[in-house]
């Protein structure tokens, strides 16, 4: 099968590195067009980025010229249809409706767009019914673009293990403290005097987005619009001298009381996605570890190919019902890996197919 080519806007970063490795090999999809900021535009890839990871930047990759960040058609080939966006917030918000109004399917990573009321914000195993928001983006309407976005990384590792227990008994109230890896930070993200040997209780905005996304992550479409879960959710989050992958300790009361044997066959038995044949899709993604240590960053974040979110820990709550430890890669489950989750489900649904149009101005009105 032909691979269909794909964009990454914010290509040198944390999760722009991610990207470039997880597509690297990737069945369906191939990086055929890249782009950063000003300081990198016209540059070779492999000058512009200080590559990271622990695998070789792919020497094709290394060699591909960084393209300026705007909707345009290159004299090299055309601006691929897809494009991944691992950008700032304040960036995104500038930079993608104008490649939505383009004709392109913009899957998002940023938190610019995420509480719009239509976009969707999704993962996949949780609520792919969303997607459906994004035919009521005037974007859509006028050139077949959108924009879909995935949450923050510590959401997505944490809704993984509550769907299961939504499903089933019902969510009334939840209180999570985050233990954050530096990586989420981007990169040089946080100096190394400041986390070293440390642990930093403030992450800016990150509470409120983690309270927020979840509520519209685990919310019921209706048809027309999402609305909220209704349960209280409180979050405390900090950064710890972690390289990669998300711990966060959960308490949660349910609305019906349910066993330890209850609450883990709720998590062995959900599998959504089973049978989709999504190439990035873990086989297990809500995996139990009853060791009484784990999980870990170290041992357990590569689960399920770094897909996976772990959960560990079960023990009766002496406030709430129950409490457990839930771990997730934060540039992989938490970014790059649940984007191109999203865009193998956008892909099954038919809604890659965007029919784009001509280049348009870079100053479009969101939809
Ligand atoms: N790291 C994580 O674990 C994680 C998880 C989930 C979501 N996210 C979100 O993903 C996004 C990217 O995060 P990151 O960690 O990859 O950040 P990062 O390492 O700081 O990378 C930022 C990227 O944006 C590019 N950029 C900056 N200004 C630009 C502009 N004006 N036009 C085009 N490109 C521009 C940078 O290019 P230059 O190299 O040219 O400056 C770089 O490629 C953020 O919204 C973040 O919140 C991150």
């Amino acid at each position: 099968m032909e691979r269909r080519k794909v964009g990454i806007l914010g290509a040198t970063g944390m999760v722009g590195q991610r990207f470039i490795q997880l597509l690297e090999k990737h069945p369906w999809f191939e990086v055929a067009w890249l782009a950063a900021s000003d300081r990198s535009a016209g540059k070779a890839y492999g000058e512009a980025c200080k590559w990271k990871l622990d695998t070789p930047l792919p020497k094709h990759i290394a060699a591909m010229r960084v393209m300026p960040n705007v909707p345009e058609e290159t004299p090299t080939g055309e601006l691929p249809k897809i494009i991944f966006a691992a950008l700032d917030a304040d960036v995104a918000r500038e930079l993608e409706p104008g490649f939505a109004a383009a004709g392109c399917a913009v899957v998002s990573n940023s938190s610019a767009f995420r509480m719009a009321e239509d976009v969707p914000l999704v993962v996949p195993e949780v609520n792919a019914d969303h997607l459906e928001l994004l035919e009521r983006q005037s974007w859509r309407r006028r050139s077949g673009g959108y924009i879909v976005t995935n949450p923050n990384c510590c959401a997505i590792g944490l809704v993984l293990a509550l769907k299961p227990l939504e499903e089933r008994f019902g969510i009334e109230s939840l209180f999570v403290s985050t233990m954050q890896a530096v990586s989420g930070a981007g990169y040089p993200g946080v100096a190394s005097l400041d986390i070293l040997g440390n642990v930093v209780p403030y992450i800016r905005n990150e509470e409120e987005k983690l309270q927020e996304e979840v509520g519209k992550l685990l919310g019921r479409y209706t048809g027309a619009e999402v609305e909220m879960l209704d349960a209280k959710l409180s979050a405390h989050c900090n950064r710890v001298a972690v390289e990669d992958g998300h711990m966060e300790c959960v308490s949660i009361k349910l609305r019906r009381r349910a066993t330890r044997e209850e609450v883990l066959a709720a998590w062995s038995e959900f599998r959504p996605l089973a049978g989709q044949r999504l190439p990035s899709a873990p086989e297990q993604p809500v995996e139990f570890d009853a060791s009484v240590d784990r999980p870990q960053p170290r041992l357990d974040r590569m689960r399920g190919h770094g897909m996976a979110s772990t959960v560990g820990r079960l023990r009766e709550c002496n406030l709430l019902d129950w409490k457990f430890v839930v771990l997730s890669h934060n540039t992989i489950r938490g970014a790059a890996g649940a984007a191109v989750l999203n865009a193998e489900v956008l892909a099954r649904l038919g809604k890659l197919d965007v029919k784009r149009t001509v280049a348009m101005p870079r100053d479009v009105v969101p939809a």
